[in-house]
C-alpha cells in the first residue's frame, strides 16, 4: 500500500522518480505526486488518479533538478484528493515528506501541534511527521528525523528532503518496505526493487528503525541513535524483464502464464532422487521433536493456500494445525507456545497483518517459518526460517502464479516434514515427488489448449450479478479462491461454499441461470461432490464443472466442462486454481475492467 521512490544525481528527478513510480502503481493509484529540489527550493506536482495524470502534469509544467522523492498512494487517512496526496510539507514550507504505512497515533500528534498554533492543510496521518521534523530542525535533517521517530507509533516507511540541504535526503523504516538503491554517481530509494531495476541492481535491506541518509556520493546508514550502522550491499537477481508484460495485455495474464516456470522454480533443488530436500529451511527430525501443534497465519489468497497447507499437514505429520487470518490471529490471544510451529505464508513478504502475527509468535516463544515470495522481504527476515516460493514478482493485483507456487511449497513442506517425523511413508514421498514433477507441464498443456469452455462461461454469464463455487476438501479452498478471484477483478458477487454446506443455506440461492462452478477432480470427495452438483441440477442451476479428463460421469452432469489432466489429489489445487483464474481473467476484460489494478485494491497491503 502506497509507493515511495528517491532519487539523488545526475538525471533529471522528474524521469528517475516517475520510472520508479511505474513500477510500483501496484501499490497504489489513488493519486500521486513528486518533490524536487532545484534553484529555485522544493517544487511540488500532485494529481489525483492514476500515475498517467500525474506524468500529463509534469508534461505541462515540468520541473528540473536532480534530487527528489515521489508517491503514489493507496488512501488510508482522507479521500483521495490533491490536498491528501503525498509528499506533504511542513508548515514552514522548507520540507517535503512521503510515507507508507500509517502513524497511529497521529491524532495525539495532530492536538498537540495545532495546540502550538499549526495549521494543517490535510486529512491525513502523515502530516504530522512533517511538521514534527519541521520543528526538531535545527541545520541538520538527519538528527530531526531521529528526534522526531520515537515519538511516532505505527508502520512507516519515509523520505524526506529539506530545501536547506540540497542533494540529500533521509529515509527509514519500521514495519514498511525500503530499500536503498547503489549507483555510480547517483542513488535512489524505493519500496521494491523493481522501481530500482532501471538503473542499478545493487541494493541494501535496512534492518527496522534504521535511518539511510541518501547523497549522489553514497549511501550510509545509521542506527537510531545515528551510530554507523552496517548495510550490506546485495545483487539482486530481479531483471527488468521479468517486471515487464512481454506482450501480454496485462500482468495478470503474463502471470498466469508463468505459472509452469514458477512452479519448476519453487521445486528446483528441493527434489533429490526421488525425496524431499527441505535441509534450507533447518528443520530437522531434532527440531521437530518438540513441536506438538502448528499454525499457519496467512491474509487473502495465501491464507486458501494454508488451507490447503493444513489438510496436507495432518494428513502428512498427523500434527493438529489450525489456519488463522493473520488479522484474527493477533487479536484472538491464540494459544501459541514453544511447542508450537507457526507458519507464515506471504507473498509479499509485507503484509502489516502477517507481520504482527510473526512477532507475536516469537515472543511466544514458538518456531517460525516463513513461505514467502520476495527475497530480504521483512517477514522472512523475521522468522527462524525460510522456503522461497521462487515465483518472480508478480505484479497483478490479483495474486495467481504465487498462489500455485504456495500449494507446491505446503507439497514439500507437509510431506518431508512427515518423513522426517516418520508419519508419511516413502511410497506417499515417491508418488508426490513423482505428482510434483509432471505438474509443470500440465498446467502447461492447460494453458495451451485454451480453454473454450472457459471463454464461452465468460462471455456467457459476465452480466450476472452472482456466482457460486463450491468444493470439498483439498479443493474448498479451491472455491474460495476462484470466487474471490472473480469479486475481486470483475466486481461480480461471488462466494466459496464446502459442497456439504450448500443444503446448510445456500441451496436456497439456486434458480435457473444461476451459475454455480463445481470442482470435482478425481480423489476421496468427487463423488460427494457429484451429488451436490444433481441437487443443482434439480432445481435448473447452471453448473460449470471442473474435472479429471476423461470423466464422462461428470461431463455428463455439466452445463460447461473444464477438463484438467489427471494427477494426486493432494496436487489437485494446483491444476484446478488455473481454469479459476483464467475465467475471472476473460470475465473481467469482457467487462471492460482494469484487470491489473482493481478498484480500492492495491498489492501489498501494509497497514492493517
Ligand atoms: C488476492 C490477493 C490478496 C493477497 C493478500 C496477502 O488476489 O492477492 O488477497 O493474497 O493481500 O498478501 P501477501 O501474500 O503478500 O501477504
Amino acid at each position: 500500500m502506497c509507493g515511495i521512490v528517491g532519487y539523488v544525481g545526475k538525471r533529471e528527478a522528474s524521469e528517475v522518480l516517475l520510472e520508479g513510480l511505474r513500477r510500483l502503481e501496484y501499490r497504489g493509484y489513488d493519486s500521486a505526486g513528486v518533490s524536487i529540489l532545484n534553484g529555485s527550493g522544493l517544487q511540488l506536482r500532485k494529481a489525483v488518479g492514476k500515475l498517467a495524470n500525474l506524468e500529463k502534469e509534469l508534461r505541462d509544467a515540468p520541473i528540473h533538478g536532480s534530487v527528489g522523492i515521489g508517491h503514489t498512494r493507496w488512501a488510508t487517512h482522507g479521500a483521495p484528493s490533491v490536498r491528501n496526496s503525498h509528499p506533504h510539507q511542513s508548515y514552514d514550507g522548507h520540507l517535503s515528506l512521503i510515507h507508507n504505512g500509517i502513524i497511529e497515533n497521529y491524532r495525539e500528534l495532530k492536538h498537540e501541534l495545532q495546540a502550538a498554533g499549526v495549521k494543517f492543510e490535510s486529512d491525513t496521518d502523515t502530516e504530522v511527521v512533517a511538521h514534527l521534523v519541521a520543528r526538531a530542525y535545527r541545520g541538520d535533517l538527519l538528527k530531526a528525523v531521529a528526534e522526531v521517530l520515537p515519538r511516532l507509533r505505527g508502520a512507516y516507511a519515509l523520505a524526506l528532503l529539506h530545501q536547506n540541504e540540497p542533494g540529500r535526503v533521509i529515509a527509514t523504516r519500521v514495519a514498511s518496505p525500503l530499500v536503498l538503491g547503489v549507483g555510480e554517481g547517483e542513488n535512489f530509494i524505493a519500496s521494491d526493487v523493481p522501481a530500482l531495476l532501471k538503473y542499478t541492481r545493487r541494493v541494501i535491506f535496512p534492518e527496522e528503525g534504521q535511518i539511510a541518509e541518501v547523497t549522489r556520493d553514497g549511501v550510509r546508514v545509521f542506527t537510531p541513535d545515528l551510530k554507523p550502522a552496517a548495510a550490506a550491499v546485495q545483487t539482486t537477481e530481479l531483471t527488468l524483464d521479468a517486471a515487464e508484460k512481454e506482450g501480454f495485455e496485462h500482468f495478470m495474464l503474463k502471470e498466469i502464464h508463468e505459472q509452469p516456470r514458477a512452479i519448476a522454480e519453487t521445486l528446483r533443488g528441493r527434489l533429490n532422487e526421488g525425496a524431499i530436500d527441505l535441509s534450507e529451511t533447518g528443520l530437522t527430525a531434532e527440531t521437530l521433536k518438540t513441536v506438538r501443534r502448528v499454525a499457519i497465519v496467512a491474509c487473502g489468497t495465501s491464507l486458501y493456500a494454508s488451507m490447503v497447507g493444513k489438510y496436507l499437514f495432518e494428513r502428512f505429520t498427523r500434527l493438529p494445525t489450525e489456519t488463522w487470518s493473520a488479522s484474527e490471529f493477533r487479536y484472538a490471544n491464540p494459544v501459541v507456545d514453544r511447542h508450537t510451529l507457526v507458519i507464515s505464508v506471504s507473498q509479499s513478504g509485507e503484509t502489516a497483518d502477517t507481520l504482527e502475527a510473526v512477532k507475536l509468535a516469537k515472543a511466544a516463544g514458538a518456531a517460525t517459518l516463513s513461505v514467502c515470495n520476495v527475497m530480504g522481504s521483512s517477514i522472512p527476515r523475521l522468522s527462524g526460517a525460510t522456503l522461497y516460493t521462487r515465483a518472480g514478482p508478480e505484479i497483478g493485483v490479483a495474486s495467481t502464479k504465487a498462489y500455485v507456487t504456495q500449494l507446491t511449497a505446503f507439497v514439500l513442506l507437509a510431506v518431508g516434514t512427515g518423513r522426517m517425523l516418520g508419519t508419511a511413508t516413502r511410497e506417499d514421498e515417491t508418488r508426490l515427488v513423482n505428482g510434483l514433477m509432471r505438474v509443470p507441464g500440465q498446467v502447461r498443456a492447460l494453458l495451451d489448449k485454451d480453454i473454450v469452455a472457459v471463454k464461452r462461461c465468460a462471455r456467457r454469464y459476465k452480466d450476472v450479478f452472482n456466482f457460486m463455487y463450491i468444493g470439498r476438501h483439498y479443493n474448498y479452498p479451491t472455491a474460495l479462491e476462484g470466487a474471490l478471484k472473480l469479486k475481486e477483478i470483475s466486481y461480480i458477487h461471488a462466494e466459496g461454499y464446502a459442497g456439504g454446506e450448500m443444503k446448510h443455506g445456500p441451496l436456497a440461492l439456486v434458480e435457473g441461470t444461476f451459475p454455480t462452478i463445481a470442482i470435482a477432480p478425481r480423489g476421496a470427495t468427487r463423488e460427494k461432490l457429484l451429488s451436490n452438483v444433481q441437487e443443482i441440477r434439480a432445481r435448473q442451476g447452471v453448473v460449470v464443472l471442473v474435472a479429471t479428463e476423461g470423466d464422462t460421469e461428470a461431463a455428463e452432469l455439466a452445463d460447461y466442462l473444464i477438463e484438467i489432466p489427471d494427477c494426486a489429489e493432494e496436487l489437485s489445487p494446483i491444476l484446478a486454481v488455473v481454469p479459476l483464474q483464467l475465467l475471472a481473467y476473460y470475465t473481467a476484460t469482457q467487462l471492460g475492467r482494469d484487470v491489473d489494478k482493481p478498484r480500492n485494491l492495491a498489492k501489498s497491503v501494509t497497514v492493517e
